[in-house]
């Protein structure tokens, strides 16, 4: 112990002395957290001094205009986050007085048009909400069952407890609806993998920041926990083991419990590289690798050369194409590496029958040319990462381009020039990680902030925020990610000119603290404070 105290001693002793940019102290903002607003902050917001009871006992959700079974399971979720449940002992202050004078009775919830069975890519998420209303309820008022989704969010944030005075609510109105359609948490469970409760409850935390898009990075070299029914041996040999799977009722309840909360899942089923483990089930599917006209017993990225690749794809898209509902897919497209495909002499003669020279990105380009003919035969969407389009790829007018590298700017720029959809990833990289207090540089992070024409900017969709897996698994991916990538659903949601981040803090530290109440332990990212038992 002691021995250990002299070297953390040594070390801070001489990293001050080295440079000035260690200090035991960082700088923070004001985390004094505000008392019952919203995260992300609505489009128009306006709320009164005027504060009103509420009887959690007496209190009810009503539907009177459509339903369905994703609006009734809100209404008991909801009633669960506002007021605690003796089960999970999240909250429960009991009501101190049951006058209902001054009180508001009840959310009336209003939903124009009949439910729609699966979340997509421009639904409506918009809604209103008046609290009190005439009647001395609330109102939410919503297009669709998603946007009635939202304004339930919205309305639980308002609602404040205090132990001993009961839960309060002051008098609002509000009229909301996203900035962009497209609001992303990629996760990835191929260099670690998560349980499904872990994603389930990273569902419940995005619902509470609105995020809408799920995506899933399931797969990757290091393995393949997709149980997939059409090549079981995939995962038979191609996952950590046994224990380690998502077996087709495990994706189906993902996808559901996605559903509920209006957030559609978009797998990623990432080739021609980043596909190590795919080749263990699937024999003769990755290129051998060579060394001085041998085979060195490694291997590269899928073998575009041959028939049965072609073949392999078109039959595993098929079945993904039915497991998951939504239209899109994501067909990955990122860094192929060429030294496996240069090496092989297979390869090599075929680069020469289709005169490519030596240009192997040409090569790449087959590839994913091939994969999204397949997709359009399939009329399936795609999401693609940036590289598909800067080796040249021709892909479908409604294609989805997530741009991530660095240099952000002209890439949308170049990407929205050719008239396609685009999503921004770049600066939203969360498994990057410092000392002290960072989140202002994803809330200033600005996808309109590049040089284009207006029918550009129109393109770009949205955005995600990345927890790649090298580094995080079940035991620390939910604070890793939260309050964090609630900064980019603010982002994401809210007016471009709700950008200021010191204004930002004490809103985000009451939104930290609700999230901690409701059972995520979503890390402190404002410096020193504390959260009561209020939020
Ligand atoms: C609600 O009203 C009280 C005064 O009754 C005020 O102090 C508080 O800031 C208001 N809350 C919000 C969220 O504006
Ligand atoms: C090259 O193709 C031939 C004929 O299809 C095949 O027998 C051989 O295994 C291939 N070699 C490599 C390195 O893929
Ligand atoms: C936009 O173009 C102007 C003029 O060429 C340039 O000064 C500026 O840096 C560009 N902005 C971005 C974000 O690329």
């Amino acid at each position: 112990m002691a021995v250990t105290v002299v070297v953390i001693f040594l070390l801070c002793f001489f990293s001050t002395g080295r440079g000035n940019n260690q200090a035991h102290h960082e700088e923070s903002y004001s985390t004094t957290p505000t008392r019952g607003q919203p995260w992300p902050m609505p489009q128009k917001y306006s709320v009164t001094t005027k504060t009103y009871d509420i009887d959690s006992n007496n209190f009810q959700f009503t539907a009177s205009g459509q339903t369905c079974d994703i609006l009734t399971k809100a209404f008991a979720r909801y009633k669960t986050i506002i007021f605690g449940s003796q089960d999970t002992k999240l909250r429960f202050y009991p009501n101190r007085f049951n006058r209902v004078e001054e009180g508001v009775t009840g959310l009336n919830v209003k939903v124009q048009k009949p439910c729609e069975e699966y979340p997509y890519l421009g639904m409506d998420e918009s809604y209103e909400l008046m609290v009190p209303d005439s009647s001395g309820q609330a109102t939410l008022s919503s297009v669709s069952v998603w946007g009635a989704l939202r304004g339930l969010e919205t309305f639980s944030q308002l609602i404040t407890g205090t132990p001993g005075s009961g839960y309060k609510i002051n008098g609002t109105t509000i009229s909301d609806s996203p900035r962009f359609q497209h609001r992303g948490l990629l996760f990835d469970t191929s260099r670690h993998f998560l349980g499904t409760d872990v994603l389930k409850k990273n569902l419940d935390a995005m619902a509470q920041s609105k995020f809408n898009v799920f995506h899933w990075h399931i797969v990757d070299d290091q393995s393949f926990p997709y149980v997939s029914q059409a090549f079981p041996q995939m995962s038979q040999m191609g996952a950590y083991d046994q224990l380690h799977l998502y077996s087709p009722n495990d994706v189906k309840e993902i996808i559901d419990y996605a559903r509920d909360r209006g957030i559609r899942v978009i797998p990623e089923f990432d080739t021609p590289g980043h596909s190590q483990s795919w080749g263990k089930g699937i024999t003769d599917l990755l290129t051998k690798c060579y060394s001085k006209g041998t085979p060195t017993g490694t291997f590269g990225p899928i073998d575009p050369t041959v028939d049965s690749t072609f073949q392999f794809l078109n039959e595993f898209f098929t079945e993904i194409k039915n497991v998951f509902p939504d239209k899109y897919v994501h067909l990955g497209g990122d860094e192929v590496s060429f030294s496996c495909w240069q090496s092989n002499p297979n390869i090599t003669e075929f680069m020469k029958q289709q005169k490519f020279g030596t240009n192997y990105a040409k090569l790449e380009e087959y590839y994913m040319q091939k994969l999204i003919d397949i997709m359009n035969g399939l009329d399936k969407g795609y999401l693609i990462w940036q590289e598909v389009i800067d080796n040249g790829g021709k892909v479908k007018a409604d294609t989805v381009v997530e741009v991530w590298k660095g240099g952000w700017q002209a890439e949308m720029g170049k990407v929205t020039g050719l008239g396609y959809q685009s999503v921004l990833s770049t600066c939203w990289y969360l498994n990057y990680i410092s000392y002290g207090s960072n989140w202002n540089n994803y809330y200033l992070c600005e996808p309109y902030n590049f040089n284009g024409t207006e029918a550009q900017k129109k393109l770009v969709i949205g955005g995600e925020a990345c927890m790649w897996g090298e580094y995080v698994d079940d035991t620390n991916v939910i604070s890793r990610t939260w309050p964090r990538a609630s900064v980019v659903a603010e982002r994401l949601w809210s007016a471009q000119s709700v950008n200021d981040a010191k204004a930002a803090a004490p809103r985000l530290e009451e939104h930290r603290c609700r999230m901690v109440r409701r059972g995520f332990q979503a890390e402190s990212i404002n410096g020193p404070g504390y959260c009561t038992p209020e939020y």
